[in-house]
Formats: C-alpha cells, structure tokens, sequence
C-alpha cells in the first residue's frame, strides 16, 4: 500500500511551479487548503465549457444535465462517507457554515437557557463562535473539555461534564494545530448514553483518513471540499435523517420551498430545504471529483504515506536546537507539525522559508484559546498530505536552520 508519489505529483500542476525565487514550490500548508489535481480542475472546466446552466429549474438539456452532475456528485460525496442516503448530505460553502447551519436551526429549535454544550479547548474558530453567538443569544451553558499536557483531550474531566447532562456534544475530530486524533468513536457513544446530540468538525479528518459516519453513529459531520483536493466555496453537512426532517430551515430563498405565498411559504424536504438559492454547481462538480480521485488513490494508502511522512518530520524538528514541537507523539496525531523557534516569530519563520519555495502557515491558525493555553500568540505550521515527500520536509529543516543562522 505504498502510494506512487512522483505520479501523484505529476497530476497536480500547481506542484510544478516555482516560486519568485525561482526555486521548486515545496507546499506545506494542506491543512489551510490542499492543491488540486486535474481531475478536478478538468471536471470543473468540463462543466463551464459543456453543461453550465442553473439547476433544479430548467427543462432543456443543459438545465437538465448541470441538475444531474450536480446530484451525482452529492452520491459521491455521500459514498465518500459511507452515509447511508445521499439526501443526508447537504451543500454548504464550508465546514465553517456546516457547523452554522446546526447552530443556527438544530440548536435553537432544540437548545434553551441553561442548557449545557460541551466543546473542547483545541476547537478552531469555526467550531466555537457559532456557540459564542448562541451563548449570548440563549444564554446556553458552555463547557469544554481541557487539552492535557500530552495535547491529548482530558477524557475524565468529559465524563464528569455528561454527568451534568449536555444536550450536545460538538468537537474536532482532528485538530488543525496540534494534529491530535480525537476518539471520536468512544466521545460520540458516552455522548449518546446520556443522550446528547453529537456534531464532528470533520474539516482536517474527512480529507486524510477513511470517515464513516455510519460506522461512528455521529448525528452531525461537517466538512468543507478544499482540504480534500477540491474547490474553495463548498463544503457539506452530513446529518441523521431523523434530525434534519425536523430542522427548520436555514436561509430563505429559491429551491429550499415547496410554495410560497405572499405572506408564507412551505419549506422543501431534504436536503434542498437547506440549499437556499442558486448553489456552487461547478464547485460541487469538482467537490465528487476530488472524492473520486481520492478514493481511486485509496484513503487508508493515503493516510499510511502521512504518518510515514509525519513520524520523519517530527524526528526531524525534534533534531533541530530551539525547536519545540506542539502536538502529540505520531502515533496520535495526523500530518501536522506546529512549532516554536526559540527568539524568532512564527511570521518571520514562514517568511524566511518562503524564501526556498518552502509554504508554511504562522499565526494562530484560527486557534486563538488553543495558542493561548500554551502561552503562545502564534506557532508556525508545517502540514502534509499525499503528494509530500520525505525531501520536502529535508528542505523544511534545511530552511530552519538558515532562519537559525539569520537571526544568530
Ligand atoms: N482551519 C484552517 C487552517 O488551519 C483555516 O489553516
């Protein structure tokens, strides 16, 4: 199950490029957005130059043929996560309004004053200010489940909050700093005993290692395309059934009614009810081509190229003096390598990397409370997927050490 990394390079063009400085692009910011092979950026193409129209309105043979790629692709991405109907995947811009949606009809038909959420402390912004707003707005009770020392979720101090009766459970299945692999499977069933909704922030997981939501039993899982080789602009929510028949809509428009009256309207079933107006239909093309393309490569080949790459970057790093690494051992931890280079910023890290074609991300990575646990205002971060090599992450090292010697 050894992935064919030159041939997989060979299908993104972007990797082909050089930078200013006319050295080889080394990317290593998937965890901010992956680049796209052409599979995608074809499927996309094919679309605007044969089948563009608007879907869902049209009798002619465009409308009718933009309609049915658009719907094929939700089956691709509903196999893409083993949902057991493709009505239960819902088309939303990213993971960031996945999240929103739930917020904004599951909780507030269903959460009131005092009733107890529970978070954790390594979530990404996306996954904590719906609930801020929610928090303001009903007066909904916040708890979050501590990171520990080891950057692994304090599971004790998560028992003792069901105790208290939480009506939802919402967490990163992976986080986009640390790399933690959360136990979703273990979280989501001691969330259900006590009879919990469960929502997964799927955003670094779904794109790097097979999800089943089936197999997880998870009520809610949000995910957005480009982390997994698609476009920018879609993403989607996979739900239950039994919840997303119940939710009231989310944005009102086009497609999500059945009728509309001058002074009422009567909502759509799944999933248009929640597809307000004209949707990304080229994006969402593109989103079950980069779901095809990634299962062609195979998810467990792909996840098993990552720890291999992961393990070697972080002994790597780990060599390097003033270097500390924030994030679990390998084997807890999925392609992310975010760190501190004593007496020099994250920003001027990145910077200085740029200058050998080497992309990482400083900053906080919309992971504010998280750095602010560690007493950090920011970190750089190195990320992998399937077309790294073992080499890029050499020229990674090779590149602190030069910002060592810039700033000795
Ligand atoms: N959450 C994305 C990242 O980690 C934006 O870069």
């Amino acid at each position: 199950m050894t992935l064919n990394v030159s041939q997989i390079r060979s299908q993104f063009p972007i990797l082909q490029r050089e930078t200013a400085n006319g050295v080889p692009l080394v990317y290593l910011d998937s965890t901010a957005t992956s680049q796209k092979p052409l599979a995608v950026i074809e499927a996309m193409n094919d679309f605007y130059r044969r089948s563009n129209a608007n879907i869902h309105r049209g009798v002619h043979t465009l409308a009718e043929e933009a309609t049915a790629l658009y719907e094929e692709a939700r089956k691709k991405i509903a196999k893409f996560v083993n949902a057991p109907d493709a009505r239960q995947v819902i088309f939303t811009r990213n993971t960031t309004e996945s999240i929103n949606l739930v917020a904004y009809t599951w909780a507030r038909a269903n959460l009131k004053e005092g009733d107890l959420a529970i978070l954790t402390e390594m979530e990404h912004h996306s996954n904590l200010v719906p609930w801020h707003i929610l928090q303001a707005e009903r007066g909904i009770r916040l708890e979050f489940i501590p990171v520990k020392d080891d950057f692994t979720l304090d599971l004790e101090t998560y028992r003792s909050l069901l105790d208290q009766g939480p009506k939802l459970v919402s967490f990163t299945h992976m986080s986009n700093v640390l790399g933690t692999i959360n136990p979703v499977d273990e979280m989501i069933r001691l969330a259900h005993d006590v009879g919990a909704v469960t929502v997964i922030d799927g955003a670094q997981s779904v794109p790097h290692f097979s999800v089943d939501v089936q197999a997880l039993d998870v009520d809610f899982l949000a995910f957005s395309a480009h982390k997994m080789c698609g476009p920018t602009g879609i993403g989607a929510l996979y739900g239950k059934t039994s919840l997303l028949e119940k939710m009231p809509p989310f944005l009102g428009g086009g497609d999500m009614i059945k009728e509309v009256k001058l002074r009422s309207f009567r909502a759509n079933t799944i999933p248009a009810k929640f597809e307000a107006g004209t949707p990304a239909i080229a994006e969402a093309v593109g989103f079950g081509a980069a779901a095809d393309y990634l299962l062609s490569v195979g998810m467990d080949a792909i996840a098993i190229h990552e720890h291999q790459i992961t393990e070697y970057a972080l002994d790597r790093l780990e060599e390097i003096p003033g270097v500390k690494l924030f994030g679990p051992t390998a084997d807890k931890k999925g392609g992310v390598a975010a760190f501190s280079l004593d007496g020099v910023h994250p920003h001027d890290v990145a910077q200085i990397l740029d200058r050998d074609g080497v992309a990482v991300r400083a900053g906080h990575h919309c992971a504010q409370p998280l750095h602010e646990k560690f007493g950090l205002p920011a970190t750089s971060r190195a990320s992998f997927y399937l077309y790294n090599t073992k080499g890029e992450v050499d020229k990674l090292v090779d590149g602190i050490y030069k910002v060592k010697k810039y700033f000795a």
